[in-house]
């Protein structure tokens, strides 16, 4: 006995030993294939795709779909092929291009970005996608964590692999908010982020990291599953009673949404990080952009920093980093965008969202649009002298006015107002309003298709007019690296004074910041934040 145990012992200090060092051979071999690739000209790397500038798959699907041709001088060409991988931020290799235009498509139609994401930003989303490429779906790591988990019980299980499960609440600006925000937190604490898309939000986006997939498995044992139901508040009952003998499930569901007014609102307190730690399954939901209270975590503080030199340009990275319409998404998008907005030489979106119609009557917002865009000169004066006439000119600017709303009697009056006289600047303006439910609708993948629609649109304007509070305009004002006209909540049936007001920050509000400070004292300020325009409860990045 003695011998064999002797001998097991030995095997496994060289097991030890030797596995470590297996790995970091492998690793380095992966590492120089990877430096080679990268080292190749950009021209090898891309095939032919990078010469034929002109995109060949809208080509194939609809010759009507003409792109901006762009010229084959090489300064242009390293533009282009920087842009098309938005300055870095996406992966050069692992996509199908064909089977996902907007990835590299999107930079056709958007101004180059004044914002250049941080090198350190970068090698995080590259590591990002390394882990969830070793701990994706169906993986070796994962089969076997999932197995770890079920043997062990509820009770902790120390697994290689951990997981984020985004789970959806609201409407679909509210969870673009929070899956950018979770996914944030994904990378801060190396968990591998799946996302849990019903069937309202299937085929909306496409996969966002290479070679591997975010969408929940539909088996996966965790969701549903009354065995595993233990809640973050429970957890932190627990901690409280059994100070530090606490042994952290599994599995532990987080409810972070805006109407969840509990000891959630601890997530952002070390302890709890300390505790959320050991968990291997965190099921995720929130409605909020919850990103600012990240940085009171002192371990986040220093990593989201580096990452994010310039704050307000968190949401306008990772947006465009996740964000992907699917090639039916696209397709719409871009035909819109060809018929309605390539010709003209200024695009101004307008986003009108009600909170309360039955506050505020129709000629109340319609007064509040016109003297916020006539009053900052966004959109021209009517020149209403008796028989004025627009007198043709050879170079007639051309405007054109985006609205978004659920409600077709604005885009309707603008267009009418336009068309019966001419503006004192000479300009054309057209209007066009692409959709318009009478309410929002949350379950529904047609309306969801339309939403991503008009928020793309909105984002490829050169100005905007957005409603309050409303996180449509937050994805549209990020992606576009905007800042909007906000128009101030109308409380009655009076104009708001003033109608509008500007955005400091491209940023998304956070609307339901933490209330109390990590010892249950009230209210503390949020490190960068000020106060959003459009919210009083909210902060923002800036
Ligand atoms: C690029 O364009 C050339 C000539 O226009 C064509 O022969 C070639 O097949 C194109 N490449 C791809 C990848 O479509
Ligand atoms: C993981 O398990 C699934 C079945 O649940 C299987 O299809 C897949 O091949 C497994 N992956 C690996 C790498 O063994
Ligand atoms: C408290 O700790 C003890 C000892 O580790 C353990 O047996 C007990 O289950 C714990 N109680 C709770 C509520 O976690
Ligand atoms: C907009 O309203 C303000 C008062 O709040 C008024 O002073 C201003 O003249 C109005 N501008 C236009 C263009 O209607």
């Amino acid at each position: 006995m003695g011998l064999s145990s002797k001998i097991l012992k030995a095997s496994l200090v060289v097991f030890a030993i030797a596995f470590p060092l297996l790995l970091i051979v492998t690793l380095m071999y992966q590492n120089s294939l990877y430096d080679h690739f990268e080292q190749l000209p950009r021209e090898k790397v891309f095939g032919e795709r990078i010469q034929n500038i002109t995109v060949e798959g809208l080509r194939a699907t609809d010759k009507s779909n003409a792109v901006p041709e762009v010229q084959k001088d090489s300064s242009q060409q390293t533009r282009i092929t920087r842009e098309k991988l938005v300055n870095g931020l996406l992966p050069t290799s692992g996509f199908d291009e064909e089977s996902c235009l907007s990835r590299f498509e999107s930079y056709l139609y958007r101004k180059t970005s004044p914002h250049k994401p941080s090198p350190y930003l970068i090698s995080k989303l590259r590591n990002y996608e390394k882990l969830h490429q070793r701990c994706g779906p169906h993986t070796r790591f994962y089969n076997r964590t999932i197995i770890k988990i079920i043997k062990s019980g509820t009770k902790g299980a120390a697994t290689n692999c951990k997981y984020i499960v985004w789970t959806p609440a609201n409407g679909l600006g509210n969870r673009m908010m929070s899956m950018v925000a979770t996914f944030l937190y994904a990378v801060l604490t190396e968990r591998v982020l799946l996302v849990q898309f019903n069937t309202d939000m299937v085929g909306l986006f496409c996969e966002p990291f290479p070679s591997s997939s975010w969408i929940l498995p539909e088996n996966f044992p965790f969701i549903n599953n009354k065995r595993y139901k233990e809640t973050y508040e429970s957890l932190l009952h627990k901690d409280k009673e059994n100070n530090s003998q606490l042994i952290a499930p599994s599995v532990l569901h987080l409810n972070l949404q805006h109407t969840h007014n509990s000891p959630e609102r601890f997530f952002h307190c070390d302890h709890s990080q300390d505790l959320l730690q050991k968990v291997a399954v965190l099921i995720f939901m929130s409605d909020q952009y919850f990103v600012s209270s990240l940085f009171i975590i002192s371990s986040f503080n220093q990593e989201l920093s580096k990452m994010f030199p310039k704050k307000d340009t968190i949401f306008h990275y990772l947006g465009r980093y996740l964000f992907h319409p699917s090639n039916e998404v696209w397709g719409t998008i871009n035909r819109f965008y060809q018929a309605y907005l390539a010709k003209a030489d200024e695009r101004v979106g307008l986003q009108i969202r009600l909170f309360n119609p039955d506050l505020t009557p129709y000629e109340t917002i319609m007064g509040q649009i016109l003297n916020c865009t006539l009053q900052h000169k966004i959109l021209p004066e009517l020149d209403t002298r008796n028989g004025a006439v627009a007198s043709p000119r050879k170079t007639q600017t051309l405007k054109s006015v985006l609205v978004a709303s659920l409600h077709p009697e604005y885009g309707e009056n603008l267009k009418a107002m336009y068309l019966s006289k001419p503006t004192v600047t000479g300009e054309i303006v057209g209007v066009y309003q692409p959709s318009h439910e009478e309410k929002q609708k949350s379950f529904d993948n047609t309306h969801n298709i339309k939403a991503l629609t008009e928020m793309y649109l909105l984002s490829f304007c050169d100005v905007l007019v957005t409603s309050s509070a409303s996180t449509f305009g937050y994805v549209a004002q990020s992606l576009g690296a905007l800042k909007p006209w906000i128009l101030h909540k109308a409380l009655d049936a009076n104009i708001p004074s003033p109608a509008c007001v500007r955005d400091f920050s491209m940023d998304p509000c956070y609307h339901h910041p933490p209330t109390h400070d990590c010892r249950g004292n009230s209210a503390h300020d949020l490190p960068y934040t000020s106060k959003c325009a459009d919210y009083s409860f909210g902060v923002k990045l800036s």
